[in-house]
């Protein structure tokens, strides 16, 4: 069977697909027109034609023109600026030379894949307040495009089909189903059977975890899928809540929505007819608070196998049973067929937060194998006969008293996708060695204010002391893996300044290429992990790069922006990176000489910071109230990791609009959300005069220093 997936062209052609049957075979039903799309995929590898390249979202490219061989040739083809210096998730859709690709805020890009020039743009206009209802920065993870549409999922819920030849909007379908929680969306849909698959976050504040299905033509739902139970008064939507419900304790768990957002991971195997999603942590993260403490609390934290035509329950696999840790299984699933015990397994593989590495058999949640593929205290091990972890107590169970706790909520390894080889056999993983304390709190009730998350645990300390978060600092490592699935450990790799390095891609040239965290975009070979090429990006690199061909010559892009919970949350150790946010779509080709401008590097001027008047006590509820409700934005102890303002630097302007800004939404247009209905004016002046002693510390630090 030979075909064709003509989506779109550069001249504006309306997408086709053309396929050119044997004689006597008819047009198939849907199903047989995805599975002809996944070959497509592989007879077209000049196009990058879904999020993962192909349904089993390898990010595996059969592209070998840029080689181990050459790749030290490889030079800067073309870039372009992104709208928005905040954090960049995208992984861009390449279609018949045509860039699909997103930055943040949700804007959407077309460009010409060999030149870079814009073809159109799309900005959904995502209100600013609805900008500050998402704990991890304004990212969006990329579109899909299907038969001359492109699909995005905008921060503020909003599902939205574009048409594909200039970004006209052609429908747009509210996916959220309750206003008065913080539901987002940053995910990349997926189009399976003609339906547009999407799900949301907003865990942190306490949402009810789904995921939809829209006919992709119409934006009509087609099925939902809640991931945890709703109201045990209502009946119950499907056989799978029932199931759902008797792993849940206590009466009210549903109050804080439960969780289990689906707001990244999805695979399909058209052979199987099975979609696979990965579900996120419990709301709240507080076990004892959530569901008096016990039961598995399905399906936060889980694998779930879903027929895609109506959403029906097939099977599971919890990676974290009853979590309280913040490990989310929406990490990347790759499916593959490895050779496990002399036999060809059809396996799905996933190294979600919890440090473990999984392979199952996907066509029966079956455990085939989890070992450690990073520190993990919180368990031991898997236990193969059970199929569940064996949960340290000890280590971990902070009902009990403050634990630190290895991996942090950050993972050991987050959103940044990963790639598998089929020609190596391995997996390379963008690995984070994190621990953090974690103490639990006299939860509140519903989190009164939709900006600030509600954990039922304390923010995590840290603190201000600058020689320890240097060493604490130290102890977040970042590494890329090779991860060899079949032996379950590591077959090479190569080490980090810093955590939150960028996600990969493999490809037939034996190369494995990564941004990092630093500002560099760097080529490995795939086999040995040598280091073969690397390029500057002026920027910390995230998103997952990609490699397209044009007119028969290769191109390998990175969508380069710093950004997402390290530096917003984390800000004073996410300093260790030592980048600025700087957007940019990164073009590779061999023999190009472009050149990038230099990277902003420009020092602040520390303004003088007024006279500090508040006491020790004010200032300790300062920094509490700053702790909890500022700095999963502004950076703990008021250290911004260089994405949202530091409040270290106001000007005398900005001491004056304080309470306009903080209380009354001066700036809520620009996602600076305002607390007047949970802070009083008198603890707004507590956090202001937190933010003058920090402005003082600061410039103590900064005379110190010159001294030195
Ligand atoms: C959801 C994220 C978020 C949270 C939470 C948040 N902010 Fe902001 N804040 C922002 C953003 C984004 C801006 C930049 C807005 C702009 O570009 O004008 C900002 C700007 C500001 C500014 C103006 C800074 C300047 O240099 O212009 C002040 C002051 C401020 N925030 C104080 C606070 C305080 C105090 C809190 C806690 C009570 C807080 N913010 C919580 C996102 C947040």
């Amino acid at each position: 069977m030979k075909l064709k997936f003509n989506a779109l062209r550069p001249g504006g052609r309306l997408a086709v697909m053309c396929l050119m049957l044997p004689a006597g075979m008819a047009l198939g039903a849907p199903a047989d027109v995805d599975a002809r799309r996944v070959i497509a995929a592989d007879r077209e590898p000049g196009n990058w034609m879904s999020h993962g390249r192909t349904y089993g979202e390898q990010r595996f490219s059969p592209l070998k023109k840029v080689s181990d061989a050459n790749v030290g040739q490889l030079g800067l083809a073309w870039s372009y600026k992104l709208d928005v210096d905040r954090g960049v998730e995208a992984t861009p859709i390449v279609v018949d030379g045509v860039m699909y690709t997103t930055g943040a805020r949700s804007i959407v890009y077309a460009l010409d894949a060999a030149t870079g020039r814009l073809l159109w743009k799309h900005d959904p206009k995502v209100h600013g307040i609805r900008l500050s209802e998402g704990c991890c920065d304004v990212v969006n993870r990329g579109v899909a495009v299907w038969k001359g549409k492109v699909y995005l999922g905008a921060y503020d819920g909003r599902l939205i089909a574009l048409d594909a030849r200039n970004g006209r909007k052609l429908w747009e379908t509210d996916t959220v189903l309750d206003h008065g929680r913080s539901y987002t969306i940053t995910g990349a849909p997926r189009v399976v059977k003609g339906r547009v698959l999407i799900g949301n976050g907003g865990a942190e504040y306490g949402v009810r975890g789904y995921l939809s299905a829209y006919d992709a033509d119409s934006g009509k739902l087609s099925w939902r899928f809640y991931t945890v139970p709703g109201d045990p008064a209502k009946p119950a939507e499907s056989k799978a809540m029932e199931m759902a419900r008797a792993t849940w304790f206590g009466t009210e768990y549903w109050k804080q929505g439960g969780g289990g957002t689906v707001w990244d991971a999805m695979a399909y195997d058209p052979e199987l007819d099975l979609l696979y999603i990965g579900t996120g942590n419990a709301s709240w993260w507080n076990r004892k608070a959530r569901s008096d403490g016990q039961g598995d609390n399905l399906f936060v934290s889980s694998i779930v196998a879903l027929r895609p035509a109506t959403g029906e329950y097939v099977w599971h696999y919890q990676v974290t049973p009853g979590d309280m840790w913040d490990y989310t299984a929406t990490q990347h699933i790759i499916l593959a067929d490895l050779p496990i015990d002399g036999k060809t397994r059809k396996v799905l593989m996933q190294a979600p937060k919890n440090g473990f590495f999984y392979v199952l058999d996907r066509q029966t949640g079956e455990l085939l194998s989890a070992e450690k593929y990073a520190p993990a205290t919180w368990a031991t091990h898997v236990d193969m006969k059970t199929g569940r972890p064996v949960v340290d107590e000890k280590a971990a169970n902070y009902l009990e008293g403050p634990k630190v706790v290895s991996p942090a909520f950050i993972g050991a390894h987050n959103w940044h996708p990963m790639s598998f080889n089929p020609q190596t056999g391995l997996v390379y993983i963008p690995v984070q060695e994190t621990a953090a304390m974690l103490s639990a709190t006299t939860p509140a009730t519903r989190s009164p204010h939709k900006s600030v998350v509600n954990l039922g645990v304390d923010v995590p300390d840290l603190p201000e002391d600058p020689a320890i978060v240097k060493q604490i600092s130290d102890s977040f490592k970042g590494k890329l893996v090779a991860w060899d699935p079949v032996r379950q450990k590591a077959a090479w790799s190569q080490d980090y300044r810093t955590i939150y390095n960028g996600g990969t891609l493999s490809t037939a040239g034996n190369l494995v290429f990564q941004g990092t965290a630093d500002g560099r975009v760097v080529a490995y070979a795939a086999d040995s992990g040598r280091k073969l090429w690397e390029s500057p990006a002026n920027t910390g690199v995230m998103a997952g790069p990609v490699t397209y061909e044009v007119k028969g010559e290769q191109y390998v892009s990175f969508m380069a922006g710093w950004g997402g919970t390290f530096p917003l949350i984390l800000g004073p150790l996410s300093l260790a990176a030592k980048v600025k946010p700087e957007s940019r779509v990164l073009t590779y080709k061999l023999g190009a000489t472009g050149q990038l401008p230099p990277p902003r590097n420009e020092a602040q001027p520390l303004p003088v910071p007024p006279a500090l008047t508040a006491g020790p006590e004010d200032l300790k509820a300062g920094r509490e109230l700053f702790n909890a409700y500022c700095g999963g934005c502004h950076g703990l102890n008021a250290v911004s990791g260089g994405v949202i303002p530091d409040l270290r630097y106001l000007d005398a302007t900005r001491h004056g609009q304080f309470e306009s800004i903080v209380l009354h939404g001066l700036r809520a247009a620009k996602g600076m959300p305002p607390f007047a209905s949970v802070l009083s004016p008198e603890n707004a002046t507590r956090i202001h005069q937190y933010l003058i002693k920090r402005a003082h510390d600061l410039n103590t630090e900064i005379g110190a220093s010159a001294k030195r």
